[in-house]
Formats: structure tokens, sequence, C-alpha cells
């Protein structure tokens, strides 16, 4: 059992996602910005919908959705790392 920044969102079909709060251009970890509904990278704006779907910016992909199951309640999520600055999502660890 680790620590990392994830999101618990909803996604585009309304069912529970984790997404990795590292962004997919270069890796930032990317914040929610309450006032724009949106999530904004700090370090080149890439910009993405609450459902993790980038809608601006030089991110090449959506934000990644982890592995997670839901046991009696409580989300347990396989953490994995992603290559950035790529189009398709590749586990690297
Ligand atoms: Fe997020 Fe560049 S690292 S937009």
């Amino acid at each position: 059992v680790s620590q990392k920044p994830v999101y618990v969102v909803k996604d585009a079909n309304g069912r529970i996602a984790v997404l990795s709060a590292v962004c997919t251009h270069l890796g930032c970890t990317v914040p929610w910005i309450e006032d724009q509904n949106r999530f904004i990278c700090p370090c080149h704006k890439g910009t993405f919908e609450s459902t993790g779907k980038v809608v601006g910016g030089p991110a090449p992909r959506d934000m990644d959705a982890l592995p997670m199951k839901i046991e009696d309640g409580v989300v347990k999520v396989q953490y994995q790392f992603f290559r950035q600055l790529t189009p398709n999502k590749e586990v690297i660890a």
C-alpha cells in the first residue's frame, strides 16, 4: 500500500473511475480548478474535462485511468505509471 494523488470521478457513462494526477504531457501534477470545472496543468496549461478527457493544451491524451475495484465500500486502486508524450497509454511501471 502506498499513497499517490488520484482523482475519483465519474466517467462519460456515469461510472466511477480513478484518474492518475500525473499529466500525460511531461508529468506535472494536475490540479482540479473548481471555478473552471476543469483539470488544468500548471506547467503548460494542458486542460482536461471532469472525466479526464483532454480538451486543450499540449497533452497528447486523456488523463490516465487506473485499474480499480470497490470492495466493501472501499475504492482500491492499482497505481501505475505511464509513458508521457505519447498518444497511446503505455504502462511503464
Ligand atoms: Fe502538463 Fe505540460 S506537463 S501540460
